[in-house]
């Protein structure tokens, strides 16, 4: 049974004081309800955030890290700089960072096994452009960001990779994938995972959705048999929100 897993993605909003205490608030609403939630907030914001969700079990994670252990990379944060902080989950591969930071597959499995080798959990975001699936290119895209960002991990390592499928047409700009839509493309990766690492793995493989994900169609899309969570932006952005989709997971 895959356990249902929510992320917040919070991107370049919320300072410190303001991160801090959206946390306090969602730690004390989501007391006993038993689904595994994560937020990511910015690197500045992440101590703040770690300190206001102690004693629950919000799992913390950066939105992003460098695939380098250390040196003259001005502007990099490293595997080993989260960690002390108590961050051991990671977001790897976003969209945004593919589309305006020039993040290819080659350079996010580099990522993707730079902190798996220093024990991180990693949420491996994929997913098509609207011209990539118009074109009729959506299997072509999932399968190289799929094998490309999975190259070299073993099955092992699997257990600690989630996979958030988000169609980049539907991120931000309230157009959702249809929850058929949605389940047809998680079929399809969960296939891709079971040719790469066999069926065990690919069953135990959790594949989030992601793309302006709303209290609204949250318990839809959580209904299909391939979607087992989500990544959420804009609504992980205050409680009122993002505890309601949280609470989707439960029925
Ligand atoms: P959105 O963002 O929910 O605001 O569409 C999702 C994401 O980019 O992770």
């Amino acid at each position: 049974m895959r356990k249902p897993y929510i992320a917040g993605n919070w991107k370049m909003n919320l300072t410190p004081s303001e991160g801090a205490k959206l946390a306090a608030e969602l730690k004390d609403q989501l007391k006993g309800v038993d689904v595994k939630v994560m937020i990511a907030p910015s690197f500045v914001t992440l101590p703040a955030v770690v300190e206001a969700v102690k004693g629950s079990n919000i799992i913390v994670a950066a939105q992003n890290v460098s695939d380098k252990e250390s040196g003259a990379y001005t502007g990099e944060v490293s595997c080993q700089m989260l960690k002390d902080l108590g961050v051991n989950d990671v977001i790897i591969g976003h969209s945004e960072r593919r589309s305006y930071y020039g993040e290819n597959d080659e350079w996010i499995n580099r990522k993707v096994k730079y902190a798996l080798s220093q024990g991180m959990n990693i949420d491996l975001c994929v997913g098509e452009t609207l011209d990539e699936r118009k074109g009729g290119h959506l299997k072509e895209v999932l399968s190289r960001q799929i094998k490309v960002g999975l190259s070299d991990v073993s099955a092992k390592d699997m257990e600690r990779i989630t996979i958030a499928y988000e169609p980049v047409w539907a991120i931000g700009t309230g157009m959702t994938a249809t929850s058929d839509d949605a389940d047809d493309a998680h079929a399809y990766i969960r296939g891709l995972i079971e040719s790469l690492y066999g069926k065990t793995v690919a069953e135990n493989t959790i594949i989030q959705y992601g793309g302006s994900v709303k209290a609204s169609n949250a318990k839809e899309l959580l209904a299909r048999k391939n979607i087992d969570g989500a990544l959420v932006g804009g609504a992980s952005l205050s409680a009122d929100k993002f505890v309601p989709i949280v609470r989707c997971a439960l029925e």
